[in-house]
């Protein structure tokens, strides 16, 4: 599969502007909204579980609190993920790596998957998410695209799965992102688009690779990234973005 069948738009945590970021309703919540791939991120709870959470700390998004990565499995299940974001999410779960695959595959969603990683834990990271994903992906499915902020992961990942397409994620692109780029065999480079500018996106896609933003949360932004040659953009509202790349004529991939 190529680059240009991922679509203009993904799902940032699922749809998080509609419901709890990383829970299987806010997968559902994307798919009932039309998106066709979705962008969650994963990491290892203390006995090298991967469960769908974005920060290490529980506190912002569960009645947990402490960090996710020294917590058990049987104790992240018992958690309430959805009740802070409102009363119809109430008892949603941090669904572990292998509910969100399942759902996705019913649902038919293509995946980014970022892999989120404890200090000093890249590697195993890298290593247990590659495992699952190959033994677990549907091949009827686009192939992912694994992501990380962490290179180190990246590398642990590609050893055990090569075949699954890779990027790496930044805020303030590296002057060294090519080399990086290059020795990972990414396909991409996920930006933050707060910082991005005009001519590193023209650079990177000079250099045969795509250009993926986020949180991309507002049309006049998602219009002057795409004018400026980026690929995609992630959104928490992506049918709204959607709408306004296509009233704006941006073909959707
Ligand atoms: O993968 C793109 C984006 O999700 C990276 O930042 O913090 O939202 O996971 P964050
Ligand atoms: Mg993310």
């Amino acid at each position: 599969m190529q680059d240009t069948e991922i679509p203009r738009v993904l799902g940032h945590r699922g749809a998080a502007g509609y419901a709890p970021e990383n829970t299987l309703a806010s997968i559902r919540y994307a798919a009932q909204l039309g998106v066709k791939w979705i962008e969650i991120d994963a990491r290892l709870t203390f006995d090298e579980v991967p469960v769908v959470f974005h920060d290490d700390r529980l506190g912002r998004t569960t009645n947990g609190r402490g960090s996710l990565s020294k917590k058990l499995l049987a104790e992240i299940s018992e958690l309430d993920a959805g009740a802070w974001f409102g009363s119809s999410f109430v008892r949603q779960r941090i669904p572990t790596l292998l509910d969100a695959l399942e759902e996705i595959e019913r649902l038919g969603l293509g995946l980014n998957l970022e892999l989120k990683c404890s200090p000093g834990k890249e590697k195993e990271t890298g290593r247990i998410m590659a495992s699952v994903l190959q033994s677990f992906w549907s091949p009827k499915l686009p192939v992912p695209v694994v992501s990380s902020f962490k290179a180190a992961a990246l590398s642990a990942f590609s050893e055990v799965a090569p075949n699954f397409k890779r990027a790496l994620i930044v805020h303030r692109l590296p002057k060294d992102w090519l080399p990086i780029g290059q020795l990972l065999g990414v396909s991409a480079i996920h930006c933050d688009c707060r910082y991005l500018k005009h001519n590193q996106v023209r650079n990177i896609r000079q250099h045969g690779l795509a250009v993926r933003c986020f949180t991309v949360n507002q049309a006049e932004i998602a219009a002057r990234l795409f004018s400026w040659g980026v690929t995609s953009v992630f959104s928490d509202f992506p049918d709204q973005i959607n709408q306004s790349v296509k009233a704006l004529g941006i073909p959707l991939e």
